[in-house]
């Protein structure tokens, strides 16, 4: 049985997690319209996997006999700025659901939930890779600056169009 307050935490990362794969199903559809399919592929995968992550969460609060909470989901931006505001942004959100994790594996510490602590081994590995995938494109978006822009835009957006999803949470 989980504690009361990894209960919560678990149920309040699953809020997080249905964010963050809204937040990046409104950027897909932004960048579908900006002309971008590549960026709106690599983004409407990115959807898809952070689904995984808040299923892969409400297994688990089931398996260890918790009530999961669903929460409701915040309206999304609409509007972005720029493609490079774009993956500024999806960085920055990928820090803060770094930090997220890193808050609910301190909370199962205290509360020496070890079967949790070993649970969320897979999502402290997975925010090394999800903040290195947002690095690597705002660090291509950033070598294209100056000249070239728009040639260099249409090579990263034609590369991230062969992003394919993969079900992580179901690799061993
Ligand atoms: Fe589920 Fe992008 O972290």
């Amino acid at each position: 049985m989980l504690k009361e307050k990894v209960l919560k935490a678990l149920n309040e990362q699953i809020n997080a997690e249905q964010y963050s794969a809204f937040l990046y199903l409104s950027m897909s559809a932004w960048l579908e319209e900006k002309g971008l399919p590549g960026f709106a592929n690599w983004m409407y995968v990115q959807y898809q996997e952070e689904l995984t992550h808040a299923n892969k969460l409400f297994k688990y609060v089931n398996e260890r006999g918790g009530r999961v909470e669903l929460k409701g989901i915040d309206q999304m931006p609409v509007e972005f700025e720029s493609v490079k505001s774009v993956a500024e942004m999806t960085l920055e959100h990928e820090q803060h659901v770094t930090a997220l994790i890193n808050n609910l594996v301190d909370v199962a510490t205290e509360e020496r939930d070890h079967a949790t602590i070993s649970f969320l081994t897979w999502f402290v590995d997975e925010q090394v890779e999800e903040e290195a995938n947002a690095t690597e494109i705002l660090d291509n978006l950033k070598l294209i600056e100056g000249e070239g822009k728009g040639n260099g835009l249409f090579m990263i957006d034609r590369e991230l169009r062969q992003r394919k999803f993969i079900d992580e949470t179901q690799a061993v």
